[in-house]
């Protein structure tokens, strides 16, 4: 064993000694760094110093790393940012973002009924308040039905412009009663400011299989199209709230990630991977990537195969930028519901199974009613109903 007491009270050698000591972890480059200022109160004392020393490193390298979290948080809410407004810092490009005005139309701006509605809206305002108390379904479906002009089955259509978008708007839900009003109180006014047409679809799992959030968005896609040719479809989970009005649920020529900041993620992409809580795809898209697969059984890791399915498909994800890509999601725990945890083994295979799983291998009946607010699909599922042949 090396003595190292002796070694640092070599006045000579202690620079090289504590070099050597730090290189073995990343404390060093901190040592390095101020060493050159500490090094005469090392030699004075020397019993002390290597105590000392460590402990110096690490405060410098604690808040250095305090200080790189701070950035990036700043960064990612865009307080503050040196990127002015383009939150890419990973090299995602959104083209279409790029391309849109930077400003929003005057108060003052008159609409055509020929005319397309336009995306920048004066109406849409930025941050909305979030409202997370419960409230019972009828209060909501009385409001929206008799005062904002929603019709029975949960379609909407601006009359004073052209919609630019037929939105069909997807809901998974099981066992979340207390969710849903929460969720329409907050999106049916942003929608109608945006100005899309929309029509709600709640597709609700029967049976005692593991939730397939997933394979329910296809069967609400399936149905959806038998009503109306919608050509933009919002995967969009019961709980995550948005935050912004401006966050525009239309789609565009790549597909897209509404939910790019979470609050339960401390408002960061958790990874730049993550498709997950409310993403959008045109009709198109959605075909071209063979839907969302349908084996993925309890929750986890559909959203990351969806990811890899537009990759494939050589499309991009554009997201919003900046404070637009805002939810807040209804706390509650996933109540009896099991992890998905043959999901790693599945995402390897993503390629292979994109086109023997999904819309092509389909089946299922399903029971549809109508509601004030929104069509309901419900339906049994069990993995039988998506026959995978071997790959
Ligand atoms: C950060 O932004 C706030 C307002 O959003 C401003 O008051 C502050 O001066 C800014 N700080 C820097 C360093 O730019
Ligand atoms: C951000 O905007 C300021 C002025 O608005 C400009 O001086 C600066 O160069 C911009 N920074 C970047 C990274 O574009
Ligand atoms: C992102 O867009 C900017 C401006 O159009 C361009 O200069 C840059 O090269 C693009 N980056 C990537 C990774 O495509
Ligand atoms: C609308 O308001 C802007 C200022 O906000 C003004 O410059 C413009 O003349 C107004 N247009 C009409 C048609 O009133
Ligand atoms: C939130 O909603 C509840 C029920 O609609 C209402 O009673 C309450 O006043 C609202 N709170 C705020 C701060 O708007
Ligand atoms: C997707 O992005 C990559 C890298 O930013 C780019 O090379 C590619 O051309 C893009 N694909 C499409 C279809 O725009
Ligand atoms: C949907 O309809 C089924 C009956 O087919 C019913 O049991 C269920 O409560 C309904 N769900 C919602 C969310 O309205």
């Amino acid at each position: 064993m090396v003595n190292w007491r002796r070694l640092l009270r070599m006045s000579n050698r202690s620079f090289l000694a504590f070099i050597f000591i730090f290189s073995m972890s990343t404390t060093c480059l901190y040592f390095i760094y101020v060493s050159i200022t500490l090094n005469s109160i090392c030699l004075l004392f020397p019993s002390a110093n290597t105590y000392f020393f460590m402990v110096q490193a690490q405060g410098i390298m604690l808040r250095d790393n305090v200080r790189t979290i701070g950035q990036m948080i700043r960064l990612y809410t865009n307080k503050n940012s040196t990127l002015n407004g383009t939150d890419y810092p990973d090299g995602t490009n959104s083209s279409e973002y790029l391309a849109q005005p930077t400003t929003y139309l005057p108060e003052n701006f008159t609409y055509a009924q020929n005319l397309p509605c336009p995306e920048r809206l004066p109406s849409m305002k930025g941050l909305m308040e979030v409202n997370m108390t419960e409230v019972p379904m009828e209060v909501i479906e009385m409001k929206f039905s008799k005062f904002f002009g929603v019709e029975f089955g949960g379609q909407w259509k601006p009359k004073d412009c052209r919609p630019r978008w037929k939105v069909a708007i997807l809901i998974p839900f099981r066992n979340r009663h207390e969710h849903l009003p929460i969720l329409f109180q907050h999106l049916i006014p942003m929608l109608q400011r945006q100005r899309l047409h929309f029509g709600f679809y709640v597709i609700e799992q029967s049976g005692s299989q593991p939730f397939n959030r997933a394979m329910l968005f296809n069967v609400g896609f399936m149905e959806a199209m038998k009503d109306l040719d919608w050509d933009c479809l919002i995967f969009h989970d019961v709980d995550h709230i948005p935050e912004n009005d401006r966050n525009y649920y239309g789609c565009g020529q790549m597909p897209r990630h509404f939910a790019a900041k979470l609050d339960k993620y401390m408002y960061i992409l958790p990874y730049s991977e993550f498709f997950g809580g409310v993403s959008g795809l045109t009709v198109d898209q959605f075909w071209k990537i063979n839907g969302f697969p349908n084996a993925f059984w309890g929750w986890g890791g559909e959203d990351d195969d969806l990811w890899n399915r537009v990759q494939y498909a050589d499309l991009n994800v554009t997201r919003p930028e900046g404070e637009i890509g805002k939810y807040k999601s209804i706390p509650h725990h996933h109540r009896g519901e099991v992890q998905f945890l043959g999901r790693y083994k599945l995402l390897r295979y993503s390629k292979e199974r994109q086109h023997l799983d999904g819309l092509n291998n389909l089946h299922y009946s399903p029971h549809i009613s109508l509601s004030s607010l929104y069509k309901n699909i419900s339906v049994d599922l069990y993995p039988e109903l998506a026959p995978i042949t071997e790959y």
